[in-house]
């Protein structure tokens, strides 16, 4: 079944982040009216290298625990990248199977050195008969949705509306897209043009943009004719951007609280190492950001969260927006 048909248009999609987007951050992301969710890029050598020892071999695994996700996060979608079918269809099967996931993306935007020197990620924009071979095994593989990430092009803005229905072709249920090439890493600002084309193109193929979304608002002025969009790094320190509702101060400790003790009880100290990147994202435009972020870089404990939340003035007070800056 194409879940993404199912989902009340436009779409709000949690982009991948490595590093972040773990199921504490998805689930917070949920809550906040994300409509689906995706893991971080997950490597399909891995898990088949670890599936062919044993299946214990796997389940032990840090790429298991990447692959993690709660009910409550579903919709959700494992990205994987790679690009060998045989390593995916093998990967499908565990995904389908055992971890009973609602879709697969393949990663074709990746733009890390170490990916592309391997021919993953965006290296398959210059490889699309292979993108097509692992989309085509994919779809004869499993019955879960099938999704491509992507980026305009590897090189030119205008690739996309070459490949991007070749990619339909195979079987993509659903295309996202990137408004920047593989060579603009993160540079420049996301065009949207040829995203918007390529809707026009493959009307029955739900295409979501993604780029540069910064605040609620922007979803309506650039969703245009696709099915959704997809929002990165608006959503750190402001998971709300989902739902266009900012907190006060005392909601925001709240939700901090809330995601401390989310992490403390999923990955314990480890947990609460991860979230001092949060932290210091929720305190952006803080008064006393510098002293807050300082403070967040060192915690290893929900006592150490407790102890900044203090600093924040939101403690136990639903009026006060003392130290809180619009962020
Ligand atoms: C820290 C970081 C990690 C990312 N990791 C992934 C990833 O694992 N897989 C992926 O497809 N894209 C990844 N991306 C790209 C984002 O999903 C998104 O395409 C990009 O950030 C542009 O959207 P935005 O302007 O809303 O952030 C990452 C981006 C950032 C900033």
């Amino acid at each position: 079944m194409n879940f993404w048909q199912q989902i009340k248009k436009p779409i709000k999609l949690l982009a991948p982040m490595a590093g972040y987007t773990d199921s504490v951050f998805r689930s917070i992301c949920k809550d906040f009216g994300a409509d689906a969710v995706m893991t971080e890029l997950i490597s399909a050598d891995a898990i088949y290298f670890a599936l062919k020892k044993s299946k214990e071999k796997l389940l032990k695994s840090k790429t298991y625990s990447l692959m993690q996700f709660q009910e409550s996060e579903r919709p959700v979608v494992i990205q994987l990248f790679g690009k060998d079918p045989e390593k995916f269809i093998v990967a499908a099967g565990f995904i389908e199977t055992e971890l009973k996931a609602d879709g697969i993306d393949l990663n074709l935007g990746c733009s890390v050195k170490k990916v592309l020197k391997s021919g993953h990620g965006a290296a398959l924009l210059n490889d699309i008969d292979q993108a097509v071979l692992i989309i085509k095994s994919l779809k004869e593989s499993t019955k879960l949705s099938i999704s491509v990430k992507t980026r305009t092009g590897f090189s030119d803005q205008s690739e996309i509306l070459k490949f991007g229905p070749e990619l339909a072709a195979a079987g993509a249920d659903a295309i996202i897209v990137h408004g920047r090439t593989a060579k603009q890493g993160f540079a420049g600002e996301a065009d949207w043009t040829n995203i918007y084309k390529l809707k026009e193109m493959l009307p029955d193929t739900i295409i979501i943009g993604n780029g540069d979304i910064k605040k609620y608002d922007d979803i309506i002025k650039r969703v245009k004719n696709l099915d959704g969009v997809a929002i990165g790094r608006a959503a750190l320190g402001r998971p709300w951007i989902f739902s266009g509702k900012e907190p006060k101060s005392s909601e925001l400790v709240k939700l901090i609280r809330k995601q401390a003790r989310l992490a403390y009880k999923m990955k314990g100290k480890q947990g609460i190492i991860e979230l001092r990147k949060h932290l210091v994202w929720y305190f952006k435009g803080f008064e006393n950001a510098l002293e807050l972020r300082k403070a967040s870089i060192m915690i290893e404990s929900l006592e150490d969260v407790e102890r900044i939340l203090h600093f924040t003035s939101g403690v136990g007070s639903d009026s006060s927006e003392a130290g809180m800056v619009q962020n």
